[in-house]
């Protein structure tokens, strides 16, 4: 009956799709999780066949069109998240929050900690953490050793994080070959999303028996997941438990935050298990897995490219002379170089493929000049406006230089891989400092030769972030002399 009805008669029925999508959600579960299909590949696909806007599932419509972007994602439109999808991020952080005000005021009071003014104060936390990166680069080159420059920016980045956000530093940098457990659980942690998302009992069953004999019986990354909550527990408990962290921490520091009542959504005293939300969020999620995928990319590409290479450190030469000099934040980001590199490595890098569904208010609204009804849920993924041929000409090449030229500035509007609207990213402006400051420092630090060894591959995977799929980027980093 409820297929009859979801085929002829549902309001979404006039929208064209594949019938399986139009009938039941479970369509999309059997393609992803059955016939293991890439969503992301998919939503292409059938918008080749079907038109600018897809019936994916039953109550579900996805948009082509770059120019509804924001039609969907901007600030008048405070629409719920889609709780199917954020449910499986298990979150109960504002992340995971699907209504706007429960988060509205947590935005709020963590607004002033992530603003541009707050982290130039404090730019000299990220200044060490890269000291330690680079000497652990240098190490490795001494070994005779390529590193590996995947999970080493994600070191980077998740040590950096979490000194600004929690006063907290795990030395993930120091670990061996950048062997973090906590990073490499979170890779591969990352299909045990699709499973999550359409069979939401696994997230009870991971949050309930991670401990239990039973578990071994579970995909392994099913397990990674288990692993990677425990990792986190032990390290929120640890920020929690040092009574002089409060002191020592820079004013930055979520924690004292956190501990507000009204924050907390009243809730009477900060838990661990907050803790352990907000901190897979902000330096686990995010940080680690985003940021360092995208300097991952950038590089790669830069690699690839001598004339690029030679630019880049040209322009960085300009303003750091001396490798015992390292200008601030402030002046790397007016490099006009240095800006078009880190605007195209967040253009081409997938950092959040999945589309961030919302729910239409129960009035309606009108996207892309129709008529949705209420309760539907309509998202487009940032791919679709990043790979836009109207938009940026030879889309899928890596070209700096398309963010130099006369009209660049129209482009702007359409990089939006922080997104749009009052669920845009709050961590901004720490991301493009992280990522002005790993750069440059890279660059300038280091000449680089790929390990033609262990061919690297950017191939990757939609679970709501890419999993990449291929080899790790080893490269041999040496130092340059001055
Ligand atoms: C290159 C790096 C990053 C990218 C591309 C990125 C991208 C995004 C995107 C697309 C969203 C919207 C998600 C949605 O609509 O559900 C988001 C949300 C968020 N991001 Fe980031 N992010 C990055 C780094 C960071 C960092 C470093 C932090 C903080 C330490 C952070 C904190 C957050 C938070 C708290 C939200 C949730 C906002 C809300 O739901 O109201 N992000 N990010």
């Amino acid at each position: 009956m409820r297929i009859i009805y979801n085929v002829y008669f549902h309001p979404l029925s006039r929208f064209p799709g594949p019938p399986g999508a139009a009938s039941t959600k479970l369509w999309l579960a059997y393609m992803e999780v059955w016939k293991g299909v890439d969503l992301t590949e998919l939503r292409f696909q059938l918008h080749d066949k079907y038109g600018e806007i897809i019936r994916i599932a039953p109550d579900e419509l996805h948009f082509s069109n770059p120019s509804v972007y924001n039609e969907i994602y901007n600030l008048n439109n405070k629409w719920d998240k889609d709780h199917r999808l954020y449910r499986a991020t298990d979150l109960d952080s504002f992340f995971g929050s699907p209504r706007y005000p429960e988060v509205e005021l947590r935005r709020a009071v963590f607004n002033p900690l992530f603003s541009k003014s707050a982290i130039l104060k404090t730019q000299h936390l990220f200044y060490e953490r890269l000291d330690v990166f680079c000497d652990a680069l240098r190490a490795q080159n001494l070994a005779g050793k390529s590193s590996n420059l995947s999970l080493g920016f994600k070191c980077f980045s998740a040590d950096a994080t979490s000194l600004y956000c929690f006063g907290a530093c795990f030395d993930q940098t120091l670990l061996r070959d950048f062997n973090a457990p906590l990073l490499v659980a979170m890779e591969q942690s990352l299909p045990s999303f699709s499973l999550r998302k359409h069979f939401n009992v696994i997230v009870w069953v991971v949050r309930n028996f991670s401990d239990h004999p039973l578990m071994s019986i579970f995909p392994s990354t099913i397990r990674s997941l288990c692993l990677l909550y425990k990792i986190l527990d032990s390290q929120a408990k640890k920020i929690i438990c040092d009574p002089q962290q409060l002191e020592k921490a820079p004013p930055s520091n979520i924690l004292p935050k956190l501990l507000n009542h009204e924050v907390t959504n009243r809730r009477p005293v900060i838990t661990t298990k907050h803790i352990l939300r907000e901190s897979q969020v902000l330096f686990c999620a995010w940080s680690s897995h985003v940021i360092g995928t995208a300097l991952m990319t950038g590089t790669y590409h830069i690699l690839h490219n001598q004339e690029m290479r030679e630019r880049l450190l040209g322009e960085l030469l300009t303003v750091w002379p001396d490798l015992n000099q390292p200008p601030r934040y402030d002046t790397l980001e007016r490099l006009p170089y240095l800006t078009a590199v880190v605007k195209e490595t967040l253009r081409l890098t997938p950092t959040t493929p999945v589309g961030l569904a919302r729910v239409v208010p129960c009035e309606g609204a009108t996207i892309s000049g129709v008529r949705i009804p209420g309760g539907v849920r309509v998202y487009q993924s940032s791919l679709f406006v990043h790979l836009s041929e109207d938009i940026f000409v030879c889309a899928s090449d890596f070209m700096p230089e398309r963010w130099l030229r006369p009209d660049a500035a129209k482009l702007n509007r359409f990089l939006v891989a922080f997104s749009d609207g009052p669920r845009s990213c709050q961590g901004i402006n720490l991301a493009y400092c992280e990522m002005y400051l790993a750069f440059a420092h890279l660059f300038r630090r280091f000449d680089f030769r790929i390990d033609e060894k262990r061919p690297a591959s950017l191939a990757w995977k939609e679970h709501f972030l890419p999993y990449y799929i291929g080899e790790h980027l080893h490269v041999f980093c040496s130092p340059r002399p001055s």
